[in-house]
């Protein structure tokens, strides 16, 4: 389906994802970013009934067993790492929700025709993307989503890297690179599992201007709806050791938009 030439970056990402997908695999919240980020974005789908879903950089597919779970009608997960996909095939076998996963690069999605989807989500695929490679994405997003469709994403926040925190449970080692200097960049950063595990990441990084002039370069003209999300009084509340290193810290950025 999609099956596009890959550029050796795209291939050290499938690489780390390959070799990362067992400590990936969850059926309810275990890493970092399961509490502070994909409960809200998962808000955000809503309402998902009915809702012809992309999921683009799906890993092994625990945000799309979610979105099924709250009424999406199709949900096509693809993802670069053979290894998510395998998991995630392997998941639906058993339990049969009637999702679609795909080997692919979400950077090609010319093989899907305009007005396809009701709903694209990309839970943390723009960080392993070049700027390029992210405007490209943008601009296809908006032309499958139907006239009325949402488009739901989050990344790291690009100020995290700068925070001083390199320690656990999330950070990211911009080393001598500062904001702007390290547009386009790739920085490595790890991210923790409430059992003590951590699991690598990275992001390209990207700032906030970035992702904003991509968006209306990509034909998005209403205002999108942005977040900043972060430990809150509930997480702290539930594992104060665990959150308190990231206490007052930026996380994530969400977005929202509506074609
Ligand atoms: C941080 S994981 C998030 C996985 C999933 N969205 C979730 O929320 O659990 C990022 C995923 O993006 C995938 N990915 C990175 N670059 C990609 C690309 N160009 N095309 C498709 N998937 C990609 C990785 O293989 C990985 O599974």
């Amino acid at each position: 389906m999609f099956f596009s030439p890959l550029s050796s970056d795209m291939v050290s990402t499938k690489q780390l994802y390959d070799e990362a997908s067992g400590d990936w695999r969850r059926s309810g919240p275990v890493l970092l970013s399961d509490y502070t980020a994909r409960p809200f974005l998962l808000q955000w789908c809503e309402p998902a009934t009915n809702c012809d879903v992309l999921d683009l950089g799906c890993g092994e597919g625990y945000f799309a067993r979610n979105l099924k779970e709250r009424g999406a009608r199709t949900i096509l997960g693809v993802d670069i790492s053979s290894e998510m996909i395998r998991s995630a095939q392997e998941r639906e076998a058993g339990e049969r929700l009637g999702i679609e996963y795909v080997t692919g690069d979400a950077t090609s999605l010319r093989n899907f025709g305009d007005n396809s989807f009701d709903l694209v989500v990309a839970v943390f695929l723009f960080n392993y993307l070049t700027l390029e490679e992210t405007r490209h994405t943008m601009r296809e997003v908006f032309r499958v989503l139907r006239p009325g469709g949402r488009f739901v994403f989050a990344v790291p926040h690009p100020a995290l890297a700068f925070l001083g925190q390199k320690t656990a449970p999330f950070y990211f080692d911009p080393r001598e690179h500062g904001y702007y200097s390290g547009r386009d960049v790739q920085f490595e950063g790890e991210i923790w599992r409430r059992d003590g595990k951590s699991v690598p990441v990275r992001s390209v990084h990207k700032t906030v201007e970035d992702y904003m002039s991509g968006l209306a370069d990509a034909g998005f003209e209403r205002m999108p709806l942005i977040a900043e999300l972060h430990v809150t009084d509930e997480h702290l509340a539930l594992d104060p050791t665990w959150f308190q290193p990231l206490r007052d810290k930026p996380l994530h950025l969400a977005f929202q938009l509506q074609k």
